[in-house]
C-alpha cells in the first residue's frame, strides 16, 4: 500500500523532530561535559545516539513505502541550563511532547487505515512509555539529591554505566 501524501509529510516532520532530539541531547552532553559530569554526559550522548535510531526507523518506513525522504534544516537546540536538575527536567518534559507527536502520527494512519503504519507506530508508542519513565527517574533521583554533591557524583557514576542499546 502506498504511503499518502499527508503521512508522508508528517513522517518527514517527525524526522526532522527525531534529529532535533538527538541534537537537543547532544547539546546537553556537551553542557555535562563542561560541569565535569561525565557520567551524565555518557548518559545523554546514548541518547541521542537513540534519537538518531529513532529518525533512521522512520526514514526506512518512508524508503519502504516507496515514499521520498526530504530532510529539512534542524533548528539550534538550547545550549546551557542552570543545574542537572533543570537538564533532566527539560528532557522529560520533551520526550512527553515527543509523545503526543507520535500520537498525532498514530490518528492520521488510524484515519487512512493505513495498517502498516499503525504497526511501525506500534514500537515508539512503547518507546515513549520508557523514554518518559527513565528520564523522570533521573528527575526524582535529582529531587532527592538536592544540594548534595557527594550524591550527585553517585548518581553521575551509575549514568555512566549505560549501555548503547
Ligand atoms: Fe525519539
Ligand atoms: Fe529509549
Amino acid at each position: 500500500m502506498i504511503l499518502s501524501k499527508k503521512l508522508e509529510n508528517a513522517i518527514n516532520k517527525q524526522i526532522n523532530a527525531e534529529l532535533w532530539s538527538a541534537y537537543l541531547y547532544l547539546s546537553m552532553s556537551a553542557y555535562f561535559e563542561s560541569k565535569n559530569l561525565s557520567g551524565f554526559a555518557h548518559w545523554m550522548k546514548v541518547q541521542a545516539q537513540e534519537e538518531v535510531a529513532h529518525a533512521m526507523r522512520f526514514y526506512n518506513h518512508i524508503v519502504e513505502r516507496r515514499g521520498r525522504v526530504l530532510v529539512s534544516a534542524i533548528t539550534a537546540p538550547p545550549t546551557t541550563w542552570k543545574s542537572p536538575s533543570q537538564v533532566f527536567d527539560e528532557a522529560f518534559k520533551h520526550e512527553q511532547k515527543v509523545t503526543v507527536m507520535i500520537e498525532n502520527l498514530a490518528n492520521i494512519a488510524a484515519a487512512e487505515k493505513d495498517y502498516a503504519a499503525t504497526s511501525m507506530l506500534k514500537w515508539f508508542h512503547d518507546e515513549q512509555v520508557e523514554e518518559e519513565l527513565q528520564t523522570d527517574t533521573i528527575v526524582q533521583k535529582l529531587k532527592m539529591i538536592g544540594p548534595s554533591t557527594g550524591t550527585l557524583f553517585m548518581l553521575d557514576h551509575e549514568l555512566s554505566k549505560r549501555k548503547k542499546e
